[in-house]
């Protein structure tokens, strides 16, 4: 029989997902039957037999079975919301080991960018076994990023980043859509994942166009946009006074801001920062850095970004397959 219900099952994750919602599934089809069937049979049962019958008035404490029927289901509730927290909390944190890829979307393709520096549109070529972290953005309006055999969708906005990741487990191609509808031509706005064996897939690379990384070309932007003049790292000479606070070690930490908030120095802060450097000011300095909107293209601000978070961070860098961040982080 060939006439399957479900997308194959094709990552660590799918089959976690599709055990949640067929038991999901197989609760709520036991309970409408139930209370189907409970009321046919009383219809049934306790029909009005002849004119002039009256129901009974025979007291009835019907606490246990009011107690009974509120318990019984909120425990159900509560243990499907503890599995199903459990599935998302799997399914949205990428495993440290996870390999970073960027994802642009606008109206109406998805570029991809491999780590290597490898571009691709509308098709993902990915080694199987290997955890894939995809950090998504928009060019534009609001897509949606779906994989439906690895059980992943995730909305991609404009000016913020979102992050999806799989580890895939089969070789084969699969499905990629857009799954908001974002325009004229949304419906063709799709594409593959392509899973490889992962020699295949070095192969695969090599025939590639082979760009800079996407550290190396962070770290030239950050060099040709003079972002290095007032961000001086540690290697800046002692007689120049930094303007700006240094981006070493800086991602993923907390930032004290002007005002006396505070923010973790995520994808979207960094991007913020370059896009609209006066929103959030951090404590101790002046809020002088130009604006860099209109000047970078989204993917050179995922380049930019790339770089920064591997700033302070080498070991990250290596693991990450990015050989030039090394020597990239020392010009920062
Ligand atoms: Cu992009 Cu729908």
């Amino acid at each position: 029989m060939n006439f399957p219900l479900f997308p194959e099952e094709a990552s660590t994750i799918a089959g976690r997902v599709d055990a949640l919602t067929l038991a999901w599934l197989g609760v709520s089809a036991f309970f409408s039957l139930l209370i189907a069937g409970l009321i046919l049979y009383f219809f049934v049962h306790y029909r009005r037999r002849h004119v002039g019958e009256v129901g009974s008035t025979k007291d009835v404490n019907t606490l246990p079975l009011e107690l009974l029927w509120s318990v019984i289901p909120l425990l159900i509730a509560l243990s499907m919301f503890a599995w199903g927290a459990k599935v998302f909390f799997v399914a949205f944190r990428p495993p440290a080991d996870a390999v970073e890829y960027w994802v642009t979307g606008r109206q109406w393709m998805w570029k991809i960018q491999h780590p290597e520096g490898v571009r691709e549109i509308n098709t993902l070529h990915v080694p199987v076994g290997q955890p894939v972290k995809l950090t998504m953005t928009s060019e534009d309006v609001i897509h949606s990023f779906y994989l439906p055999s690895f059980r992943v969708k995730s909305d991609v906005l404009p000016g913020r980043y979102t992050t999806v990741w799989f580890t895939p487990t089969k070789v084969g191609t699969y499905h990629l859509f857009c799954a908001e509808y974002c325009g004229a031509e949304h419906s063709l706005m799709k594409g593959s994942v392509i899973v490889l064996e992962p020699e295949e897939y070095e192969r695969w690379l090599e025939t590639g166009k082979t760009g800079p990384t996407m550290q190396a070309s962070g770290a030239e932007l950050f060099q040709q946009l003079a972002c290095v003049t007032c961000h001086l790292g540690p290697d800046a000479p002692p007689d120049r006074a930094p303007r700006a606070p240094s981006l070493e070690g800086l991602f993923g930490k907390q930032v004290a801001l002007v005002g006396g908030r505070a923010v973790i120095a995520d994808e979207t802060y960094i991007r913020e920062s370059i896009i609209s450097p006066q929103a959030k000011v951090v404590a101790g300095w002046q809020p002088i850095m130009p604006t860099f909107k209109g000047q970078v293209t989204e993917e050179q601000v995922n380049a930019l970004v790339a770089y920064i978070k591997t700033l302070g961070k080498e070991g990250e860098a290596a693991d990450a397959g990015a050989p030039a961040a090394g020597t990239a982080t020392s010009g920062g």
